[in-house]
């Protein structure tokens, strides 16, 4: 039986993924290194959320991350578990620790048990293409990422690449761009969900950065993994797994990227009023969130 381990669970994508995943009946273990529920509570119901396998670990912990796989008997990791520009920047030791090396955990503990255990699908970011200069007209990997952050998730699909030519680790990266929609409440590009929440409260905001941006629902992110796809992949390979493993993008985004639309500066952070609070609750009465196949 397939067991889905999702690191970051907490987050907003994380959120997301558990969200689907459960929707469909799967199994699936939430990790995350924080005991802060608020947005699963957004979107799952209360018998789910209350039947959720949790796990609070750090997945710095390599041991901690092995016994938590092999307790959950976990077939599949979707790793989504990292800290982002902000904090990145502020501590970036801390943010190498998580982003770097819990990412390199993810891959041991996945290699470790490689018989049993299906292709990792873990989060990059647009943040790992060059930093943009006046001269820039597309994405390109071949500078340095403007940002630490950007640098750590290169360095994660370094890691992706090379877990997979010696020890035919099979992953998916994805690169989303920015992520907006309910759950995305941190981070420097969580601006524009800030500016639409403060749009439907009828309050003003201001964005601290400009220019043409492109945008991405988070739950579109979520499927735009398509994890049957990788799965359905992964078994008609299985026999030559070692030799067939692949790594490929299914979220890079095809971005024409604008002079300036990816220059963020921090400037005036999220109005935060308790007015915007309250918007939260209509969303949850939505109850769980489903998968609409067409
Ligand atoms: N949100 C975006 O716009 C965006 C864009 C591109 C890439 N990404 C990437 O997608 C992934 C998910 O992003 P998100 O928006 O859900 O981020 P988020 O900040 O909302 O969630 C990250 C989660 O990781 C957890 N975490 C941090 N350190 C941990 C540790 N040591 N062990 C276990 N858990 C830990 C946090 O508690 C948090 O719940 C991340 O890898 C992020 O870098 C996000």
């Amino acid at each position: 039986m397939d067991r889905y381990l999702v690191t970051g669970a907490n987050g907003c994508i994380g959120a997301w993924t558990v969200a689907q995943l459960a929707g469909e009946g799967a199994a699936v273990v939430a990790l995350d290194a924080s005991d802060d529920l608020h947005r699963l509570r957004l979107l799952l119901d209360d018998d789910t959320l209350a039947g959720l396998a949790r796990v609070q670990g750090d997945i710095t912990d390599l041991a901690a991350l092995e016994q938590t796989i092999d307790e959950h008997a976990i077939t599949h990791v979707i790793h989504l578990a990292a800290l982002q520009v902000p904090f990145c920047r502020a501590d970036p030791p801390l943010g190498a620790q998580v982003n770097v090396v819990g990412t390199v955990n993810v891959f041991e503990a996945v290699a470790r048990r490689q018989d049993r255990m299906g292709p990792i699908v873990y989060a990059s970011s647009v943040a790992a293409y060059d930093a943009l200069d006046d001269t820039t007209t597309g994405a390109a990997m071949e500078g340095v990422p403007s940002t630490l952050y950007g640098v750590f998730k290169r360095a994660n699909e370094g890691t992706a690449s090379v877990y997979a030519a010696e020890q035919g680790i099979a992953s998916v990266g994805l690169r989303p761009h920015t992520v907006y929609g309910p759950g995305r409440d941190q981070g420097v590009t969580s601006a524009p969900t800030t500016a639409m929440l403060h749009a439907a409260a009828g309050l003003p905001y201001e964005l601290p950065f400009g220019g043409a941006y492109q945008l991405q629902y988070a739950p579109d992110v979520v499927l735009a993994a398509d994890y049957e796809d990788i799965h359905d992949s992964w078994l008609s390979g299985r026999a030559s797994r070692r030799l067939e493993s692949r790594r490929s993008h299914a979220c890079d985004p095809t971005l024409e990227r604008r002079q300036g639309s990816a220059r963020v500066s921090p400037g005036q952070g999220p109005l935060r009023d308790s007015r915007l609070d309250r918007l939260a609750p209509p969303l949850a009465a939505r109850g769980p969130y489903r998968v609409h196949r067409s």
